[in-house]
């Protein structure tokens, strides 16, 4: 059968796209003992009051994740570096935590997976919260002598590089909101983090460059950022309310996104991050990382005062949302892709689409209709690299901690054994990797409430 090809009843991916699954080094690994995030979590900050703890042991269980991914057939695997492991103290890098990461990644090799590395994930070493994070302008420096240390150490191993994860999430969750580490509720520093995270890329784009030109298959490097893209909307009330929505909306849209994309496409700051001109931001993508969960809406709410006045958890009527509430619109993957690929005109990798669903109910839907709007823009031309779903197993999920589970595989955290017990749509998911494509047979057995959706019938 033709690749890409559109039947009723198969929807067929590329050869070689990439059906991988995806973590982040703090979420998974345990023990990130030296970083800001640790200590935030100690001061009881965290909803349900759990901390990050040993999380998943995967810093000790990765042979055995790894094992479980390669039975199920999947192909990829996203996983970070953590900072504060390989630099606990400043200056002092910790070679027996970059041996460590080496056995993960020659495991990972081992297995046959493609590798995308992530170097910033949010968390950062304690002794760079304490000198005023991204705000020191010492800071981008020092996170250069690190990315240079793993580029040096590890470099020969990422199939793609992610330099940094969601830099505006950060940006806004803790410098504009308060709501993440350090806290911050100031307009001035969301624009100066902003700007440091855009230098810091910029440069590490270029580094891996420099040091790895060729990925393992000999290809140049492919280095990229993995952006957040919720589908933001106003919710449009009447009168003066559905004003203050639209004009909150297309402002939302900039600082979370919109902006950023500006900055790096044109090589212009945006005027939303201000500031002089970023050395080499130009096309610093070789592809785009798009991280896609849920639509937002954003609905006037005079009691709101801490956000502005807005109230951004409400879902229409009729609309599915999941346990963090976030409303289920595939279709804003779609129309997210298209709009990326219009911008930049470079290939697209899914960095991150999933949902926390506890009893997983939800999820086998969730996945085969966001993989249908995946599908719907390969047929119309968009290269697209491959989809790593979030998350390969349940985590701790930042502000929400453990409660919020987000995995194809089930781990509760306080089993002593964390035993690995995958869900149903970790079968669906191996399913649709094996096959590389989703069948109505597939979607029949796993999620028969999206086969019209799915196949258009
Ligand atoms: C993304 C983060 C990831 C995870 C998911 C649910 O924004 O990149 O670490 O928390 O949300």
């Amino acid at each position: 059968m033709k690749c890409n090809a559109f039947s009723k009843d198969s929807l067929n991916f590329p050869d070689n796209f990439i059906w991988g699954t995806s973590t982040a080094g703090h979420q998974v690994e345990g023990g990130n003992e030296f970083s800001d995030w640790w200590a935030w979590e100690h001061e009881g900050l965290i909803e349900d009051g759990t901390v990050s703890g040993r999380a998943m042991d995967y810093w000790n269980r990765h042979e055995e994740d790894h094992a479980l991914m390669a039975k199920l057939a999947y192909k990829g695997f996203r996983l970070g570096i953590e900072w504060a492991r390989v630099e606990p103290q400043k200056d002092r890098f910790d070679c027996d935590v970059v041996e460590h990461y080496r056995r993960i990644l020659q495991s990972l090799r081992k297995h046959g997976f493609k590798i995308c590395l992530t170097l910033h994930h949010w968390v950062l070493p304690r002794w760079v919260a304490e000198q005023g994070d991204w705000l020191n302008p010492d800071t981008v420096d020092h996170f250069m002598r690190y990315a240079k240390f793993v580029i040096n150490e590890l470099g020969t191993f990422p199939d793609y590089w992610v330099t940094m994860n969601e830099p505006m999430v950060p940006a806004i969750m803790g410098n504009l909101l308060g709501k993440f580490p350090p806290q911050r509720r100031s307009i001035r520093a969301y624009r100066a983090v902003s700007r440091a995270y855009l230098r810091a890329h910029a440069r590490t784009y270029h580094l891996i460059h420099k040091m790895h030109p060729l990925a393992p298959d000999g290809n140049p490097s492919r280095v990229g950022v993995a952006m957040a893209y919720p589908w933001i909307e106003p919710w449009n009330s009447p009168g003066p309310a559905g004003w203050y929505e639209r004009f909150t909306a297309s402002i939302a849209r900039r600082v979370a996104f919109e902006g950023w994309d500006h900055t790096i496409s044109t090589g212009k700051p945006h005027w939303i991050h201000g500031g002089p001109a970023i050395a080499d931001i130009k096309n610093s993508y070789d592809y785009c990382g798009i991280n896609y969960y849920t639509r937002v809406s954003l609905k006037y709410d005079q009691r709101r005062r801490e956000q502005y006045w807005i109230d951004d958890t409400k879902a229409a009527p009729g609309i599915d949302v999941t346990q963090m509430g976030w409303q289920i619109y595939p279709e804003g993957l779609y129309r997210t892709i298209r709009s990326v690929w219009k911008l930049f005109g470079k290939p697209i990798l899914i960095t991150e689409n999933g949902i926390a669903d506890d009893t997983d109910r939800q999820r086998p839907r969730y996945i085969v209709e966001h993989l249908a709007q995946v599908h719907r823009a390969i047929r119309e031309g968009i290269p697209i690299l491959g989809y790593f779903h979030w998350s390969f197993i349940d985590n701790f999920e930042w502000r929400e901690g453990f409660a919020k589970r987000f995995g194809l595989i089930a781990v509760q955290h306080d089993d002593p054994d964390l035993t690995r017990a995958p869900r149903r749509s970790a079968y669906l998911y191996s399913d649709i990797a094996q096959k590389n494509a989703v069948t109505r047979e597939t979607v029949e057995t796993y999620a028969p409430e999206a086969v019209a959706t799915v196949f258009g019938d």
